[in-house]
């Protein structure tokens, strides 16, 4: 019996969908723990690229079990979207993909008022994708969300819903001065959403935990970084959920006493989207470069991505928080052909070097990065498959992160595809 969570390291879009794919071909199950369709999880294989937002990266593979878990919150027009576009590719999900009864639903009203309170934040905005996460949680927490179980009763579906649409309106009108909703429509779309998903709902915790019972392998896809956890991130420039390993459990209802492995998907450099400090953020020529070779453009939104060197404290912060053994380092292939790669190893404040990552966000942005420097090799390497033909510089490089942050690494992902990663280790 085993359980393995692969999670993101750092500010998210490290390559977790490729990595999920690579393991899906081990693991029996692959279930999404939070957040919502604010991911964008990319598999390329061959000519085909798939674009996941809410439903498991392991639906690409024919015989596995897909699971949205009680931790997530569903927006179902976006799934009905992603079901259907997945089947134009060929990918079904029929008893294949389920959702939890306990998840929280993305409702109309969050998407306008994520959308109209950044517009307020003005030029403090977190810069969210807009797509009601905040606001569907925020809900959740307050205890008045609707949860898919809901959409079975009628009356419980209506009256929630006439209750949140009578405060939203009041919102609406007198803070956004947009206009109010219609909480009859909003309820006939639901039940007609209803329908569409019924296929697919079940209660995950017990279908989850007795699949584990049974001995299937689980793998857990957490869905944005462990900088962009709620608790554990550059609060308030963070996403919503709990993106670290302990959301594996509470966004699954699997016992932590069931996890084996956790493994953290590292880009070799670093990269963020939306407003929040980075240290190692380079504005120059080099994260152009970055930028355009690694085509850091979001997977969701399409906006580019903000590029930097490695930043090693944060990193060292990031496995400590989820307890990763094991490392999925991503893109190493990107790097190929600069002359110089910088790795970020301490923090300054005037005279002192502090090597912890600390929660207050003006400390993050003062701090002056500490950079060891390495140099680099101009070897393609997107084709190696065995550790031992990658460049001399480039394994020097990949050995001091190794040594630095005390762990193993499961792959070491040198391109896009599936195809092209140096199999380290297997997380099962
Ligand atoms: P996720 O959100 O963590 O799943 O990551 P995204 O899919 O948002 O972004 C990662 C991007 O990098 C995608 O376009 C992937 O196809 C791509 N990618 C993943 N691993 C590698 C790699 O090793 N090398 C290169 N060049 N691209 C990669
Ligand atoms: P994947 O799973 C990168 C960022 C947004 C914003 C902040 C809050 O593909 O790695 P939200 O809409 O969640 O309220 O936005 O979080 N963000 C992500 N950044 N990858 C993601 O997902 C992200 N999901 C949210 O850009 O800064
Ligand atoms: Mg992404």
């Amino acid at each position: 019996m085993s359980c393995s969570i692969i999670l993101g390291g750092q500010w998210g879009d490290e390559g977790k969908g490729k990595i999920v794919d690579i393991y899906a071909e081990i693991a029996d199950v692959i279930v999404r723990y939070q957040g919502g369709h604010n991911a964008g999880h990319t598999v390329v294989v061959g000519k085909e690229k798939y674009i996941l937002h809410l439903i498991p990266s392991g639906i690409i593979h024919s015989d596995k079990i897909s699971i949205i878990g009680n931790g997530v919150v569903v927006d179902p027009e976006a799934l009905m979207t992603e079901v259907n576009d997945l089947g134009t590719k060929g990918i079904t999900v029929k008893n294949k993909l389920f959702i939890s009864k306990r998840a929280n639903l993305i409702m109309p009203y969050h998407k306008i008022f994520d959308k109209h309170s950044e517009k307020l934040k003005g030029s403090e905005k977190i810069g969210t994708t807009g797509r009601g996460i905040g606001p569907s949680y925020a809900d959740k927490m307050t205890r008045v969300g609707i949860r898919v179980c809901d959409l079975y009763d009628d009356t419980v579906l209506k009256n929630k819903i006439y209750n949140n649409v009578k405060e939203v309106n009041e919102i609406a009108s007198k803070i956004f001065n947009i206009d109010t909703l219609n909480a009859e429509k909003i309820v006939e779309q639901y039940r007609e959403y209803s329908s569409f998903l019924k296929p697919f709902v079940t209660e995950t915790s017990y279908f989850i935990n007795e699949l584990y019972d049974s001995g299937k392998k689980i793998m857990l896809e957490g869905a944005q970084g462990s900088l962009l956890d709620v608790d554990h991130g550059t609060y308030p420039y963070v996403t919503s959920s709990s993106s670290t390993a302990g959301g594996g459990c509470t966004g699954t209802g699997l016992s932590p006493k069931k996890i084996n492995n956790i493994a953290g998907v590292f880009k070799a450099y670093t990269t963020r989207v939306g407003s929040g400090p980075f240290p190692t953020e380079l504005n120059n020529k080099t994260g152009e470069y970055l930028r355009e070779k690694g085509s850091e453009y979001g997977a969701t939104t399409g906006r580019p991505r903000r590029c930097g060197w490695l930043d090693l404290v944060a990193c060292k912060y990031s496995i400590m928080i989820n307890g990763i053994n094991y490392v999925c380092l991503t893109k190493l292939d990107v790097l190929t052909g600069l002359d110089k790669i910088k790795v970020c190893i301490g923090y300054k404040y005037g005279d002192t070097t502090a090597t912890t990552f600390p929660p207050e966000i003006k400390k993050l942005e003062a701090c002056e990065p500490q950079y060891v420097e390495f140099d680099g090799w101009d070897e393609k390497i997107t084709d190696i498959t065995d550790y031992d033909e990658l460049p001399v510089n480039a394994k020097k490089y990949v050995e001091y992160i190794k040594e630095s942050l005390d762990i193993e690494y499961a792959i070491i992902s040198v391109g896009h595809d599936r195809k092209n990663s140096i199999l380290l280790n297997n997380i099962f």
